[in-house]
């Protein structure tokens, strides 16, 4: 046996991540709740599932779904009691499970308590807890930046005069970091969680909290009336040592599992993220192989999704530690994105899971995405939900721009195809609800559902169960090292894992044609540890999306 130098905990584990509003509905009005979590415990379970992270549940106007806090000590009405939360930490912790939350500091809702003092005169003792500014000598926003959600980034304020600042929407005012007591007060909400025992935070948006206001006014592109604000809010100097504090003060005195948001981070500069010694969280989300897919133009792009992910693996060998993920509550679903809704759904689906997930980090699993659900068919405009969407419809309309664009634009990629409600049976509503839901269900949920699943020896979800407990049979699939294998490959993202002297090839065709692998390696097939088609395996005739494991 290979001895692995250090093992931890969060590196073996496998993540599920629940978005509570479209989870499970347990008491019929609609709207996903604790209990309907707590429900689905046993599913998560018998699925392999180590860790949940549970995306905002705490008090909230919802004008982002929960992602705009009013109480950090308080559930949210819709989704509970605050003795709900406790019995559902209790009955995770039974079933040998760990509950991570998300911790949500870049900004709070404008109904927050503090923003509300802050807000209500100049010289109040909270004022200076969020940005405030005066207007230009015409009375326009103190600078030109964009907001993530569209429009500018200010908001004026009848009451005193001045404008206040938000990143994403005008209802989710950013918190001003630069003020020590912020800090204090975030670090002493985190450690009321991590006391009541929590297991962990999925850190959001956490590459924004710094701005460096003193770049003023940026340059606008021509199609546009705000400056993208990049460059201004996103990994500044002086951040991490914020995030240090953070780490002094609270993470480092748990047994937790970390993982940041970090829209903007690249590998090379990934170290003091999550470097062995310099990193503030265990893990990172990156975003760089997000944008890999071109609504109509182009095909998802197999060589540049391969580089971007063996930069990674390469990058962090032995520095550091990559969170694996394909799916969130703000991305589409891969399966129509990336991969055949249609004629290769199966395929398609199971071959874009077994590529990710068995590459070296902590793999996430996206509620819906391990039964392969579908984006939504939007018809109008007027259906969507996501903040973001609805912002830009109001100021295109505004300007009497063309509105049916928009749809077509967001058709595929915007954030609400993966916020349909989880499609558990093929009873009305999917079995989430006896009631129609806040959100459509997706009209296939009588053919794609877990119910029809279970029962199906060869579904999506068998896939992953078998995915599941092949990484976690050998330490091989967790700390072997990842090397590419036929790089220049355009169809097929191949790569082994090696741990002492035992390799494994994982292999992936991630096109709807059939592929050739070009390799050195002596692959025999009489160890195959999982495989999505019931053929014999032809590494010159790789069918349309074919993927499979084998033991060399
Ligand atoms: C993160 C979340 C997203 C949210 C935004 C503002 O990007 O993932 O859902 O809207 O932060 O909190
Ligand atoms: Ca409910």
């Amino acid at each position: 046996m290979t001895e692995v130098k250090d093992k931890q905990w969060w590196k073996e584990a496998v993540a599920y991540q629940v978005y509570p509003r479209s989870f499970n509905d347990s008491n019929n009005d609609g709207i996903g709740d604790l209990r309907g979590l707590i429900e689905k415990l046993d599913y998560l379970k018998d699925l392999g599932i180590d860790v949940i992270w549970l995306s905002p549940m705490y008090a909230s106007p919802n004008d982002d779904n929960g992602y705009d806090i009013s109480d950090y000590h308080a559930i949210m009405k819709e989704f509970g009691t605050m003795e709900d939360f406790d019995e559902l930490l209790e009955k995770v912790h039974d079933k040998g499970m760990k509950l991570i939350l998300d911790l949500v500091v870049n900004h709070t809702s404008d109904e927050h308590p503090w923003f509300i003092e802050s807000r209500s005169s100049l010289d109040n003792p909270k004022r200076d807890w969020y940005f405030w500014a005066d207007p230009k000598e015409d009375g326009s926003e103190p600078n030109n930046w964009e907001s993530i959600f569209n429009g500018s980034t200010w908001e004026f304020d009848e009451k005193t005069g001045q404008y206040y600042f938000h990143l994403f929407s005008k209802k989710q005012p950013d918190l001003n970091w630069e003020n020590p007591e912020v800090r204090q007060a975030v670090i002493d909400m985190m450690n009321w969680w991590f006391d009541k025992g929590i297991d962990g935070f999925r850190v959001d948006a956490i590459t924004h909290v710094k701005k460096t206001f003193e770049m003023g006014d940026l340059s606008i592109p021509e199609d546009k009336k705000y400056a993208p604000v990049y460059d201004a809010a996103t990994n500044q100097p002086g951040l991490q040592d914020w995030l240090q504090q953070v780490k002094d003060e609270s993470l480092s005195k748990y047994d937790i599992m970390t993982v940041g948001e970090a829209n903007g981070v690249n590998p090379y500069n990934a170290d003091e993220w999550v470097g062995r010694k310099n990193g503030k969280f265990n893990m990172i989300f990156q975003f760089e192989h997000l944008g890999l897919w071109n609504t109509g133009e182009s095909q998802f792009d197999v060589q540049s999704y391969k580089n971007v992910l063996n930069r990674w693996q390469k990058e962090l060998e032995n520095t550091g530690w990559n969170a694996l993920f394909i799916e969130n509550h703000d991305q589409p679903r891969r399966v129509s994105t990336w991969g055949n809704d249609d004629k290769y759904w199966y395929e398609s689906a199971t071959s874009h899971a077994a590529v990710y997930f068995l590459q070296q980090g902590t793999p996430f699993i996206y509620q819906g995405q391990e039964i392969g659900m579908t984006n939504f068919p939007f018809t109008s405009i007027e259906q969507f939900n996501d903040v973001s969407v609805k912002n830009e419809y109001r100021i295109v309309k505004e300007d009497g721009g063309d509105t049916e664009a928009l749809l077509e634009k967001h058709r595929m990629e915007n954030r609400d195809n993966s916020r349909t409600p989880m499609q558990w049976n093929n009873s009305a509503y999917a079995g989430f609800s006896e009631v129609d839901p806040w959100f459509p269900v997706n009209p296939n949920y009588t053919e794609i559902n877990v119910e029809q699943q279970e029962a199906d020896p060869n579904s999506i979800l068998q896939f992953y169960k078998d995915l599941i407990q092949l990484k976690k049979s050998d330490d091989i699939y967790t700390y072997g090292e990842f090397n590419l294998v036929d790089a220049e490959n355009s169809k097929v993202f191949a790569y082994t894992r090696t741990l002492g002297d035992k390799k494994v090839l994982i292999v992936g065709n991630l096109t709807d044609e059939t592929a050739k692998l070009n390799t050195s390696l002596d692959v025999q097939f009489d160890n195959i540890k999982l495989h999505n088609y019931d053929t014999e395996i032809n590494l010159s005739e790789i069918k349309p999306f074919e993927t499979f494991v084998i033991s060399l």
